[in-house]
């Protein structure tokens, strides 16, 4: 069936020899006059008068309805191509160039986003820490502890047990630690700050590089602070286990049924936050450089875990990957220090449970020669 449409005639008619002819001075007849008339398949009646139809004698642009998709064709949509085609094959061209640019930028970034993913991952078994995806410090203008080089030299005070004395305390001290169990659920009880404190003040007896202390540590026990820490940890965390950490790394974290679920964030009475401090960033901008301050930090919290197994409480060592700048943030931390461990600490929940892991024997630890 054919159907009616609108066509808008141009300002052209058709000649006796089957040209088109320029009626007025519009630009575009104009143009067509300077390249010769169009021949009669490109004139947009020429199905018209080929047909016996009477042919548009109009001066001027006007809109005529029509029968037939056939003239709609030939009178809107040839001369339409006939004029146009450059620029519709630039912009398809344009186009296809956006379209291909746009999916080498997709693959480029979802390369760049594993690579990023598997450098975390990679810093964090190389070097423990949350491996959060910042940039390294800028390490110019470092320059060495400032300790008088004449600081005085003290008698050390030291008590002599006898060997039985410290092999009595020695496998006491062992039977202890050996009971330590990282906690995943946590009763509500509460520990008091001043036992908080001392455990911290313990944790900074440890030895740093060149006495450089490059750690602090951040207890909180107000309920809405630790509601924010979680809620950052569990974004984090549901990120991690779904695309960061790849299935090898979660299947090997079946065994201790962890998830992004992180309830012993709010249910435990404190949250204390580790982080290292790379340097101490001075007034006049330039910065002391702390050794080793990964390893300090670490042994730091190596006694940490040690007094709190010796205070009756428990804890659970974890690194929430990537999670650094934003609990930060958070605690107003300033920018130079990096988040090494974050220990929710308490009593554990009634019924809680552990994996049922043993340690190996001391033959394959320990190599005597
Ligand atoms: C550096 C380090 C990072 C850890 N990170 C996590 C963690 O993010 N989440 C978690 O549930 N446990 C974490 N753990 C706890 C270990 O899974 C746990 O120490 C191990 O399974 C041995 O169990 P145990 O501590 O009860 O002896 C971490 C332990 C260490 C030493």
């Amino acid at each position: 069936m054919n159907e009616a449409v609108t066509v808008v005639i141009p300002r052209t008619r058709p000649t006796a020899e089957g040209h088109c002819e320029a009626l007025g001075g519009d630009t575009e007849t104009e143009g067509a006059r300077a390249g010769g008339w169009p021949r009669q398949h490109e004139c947009p009646w020429y199905t018209d008068v080929a047909a016996g139809l009477p042919a548009p004698t109009t001066t001027s642009s006007k809109s005529v309805v029509r029968g037939g998709a056939m003239s709609f064709t030939h009178r809107y949509l040839l001369p339409l191509l006939a004029h146009a085609w450059p620029l519709l094959l630039s912009t398809g061209l344009a186009l296809l160039l956006a379209m291909l640019l746009m999916r080498r930028r997709r693959r480029h970034d979802d390369t760049r986003g594993q690579e990023t993913t598997r450098a975390a991952a990679k810093r964090v078994i190389d070097l423990g820490g949350v491996g959060d995806k910042e940039e390294e410090d800028d390490t110019s203008d470092m320059v060495s502890p400032l300790h008088r080089e004449d600081v005085p030299h003290v008698p050390f005070e030291h008590t002599r047990m006898t060997v039985e004395e410290s092999q009595r305390r020695a496998e006491e001290f062992y039977h202890l630690m050996n009971q330590r169990r990282s906690l995943r659920f946590f009763s509500h009880d509460p520990v008091p700050r001043r036992l908080v404190e001392t455990l911290v003040r313990t944790a900074g007896t440890a030895p740093s590089g060149a006495h450089t202390e490059p750690w602090s540590f951040v207890a909180v026990s107000d309920a809405e602070i630790k509601e924010q820490i979680r809620a950052i940890v569990e974004d984090e965390e549901e990120i991690n286990y779904t695309k960061r950490m790849g299935k090898q790394w979660v299947k090997d974290l079946k065994a201790f049924k962890t998830t992004w679920t992180k309830e012993y964030l709010t249910e435990a009475p404190w949250v204390l936050l580790i982080f290292k401090q790379p340097y101490t960033p001075l007034p006049d901008g330039r910065k002391i450089n702390h050794y080793y301050h990964e390893i300090s930090t670490a042994l730091s919290c190596g006694i940490l875990l040690a007094a709190i197994q010796n205070a009756g409480l428990v804890t659970l060592t974890s690194t929430p990957l990537n999670c650094g700048p934003a609990l930060r943030t958070l605690l107003t931390r300033p920018a130079h220090e990096k988040l090494l461990l974050l220990l929710p600490l308490g009593y554990p929940a009634k019924g809680a449970t552990v994996p049922g892991i043993s340690r190996k024997p001391l033959h394959e630890i320990l190599d005597t020669m």
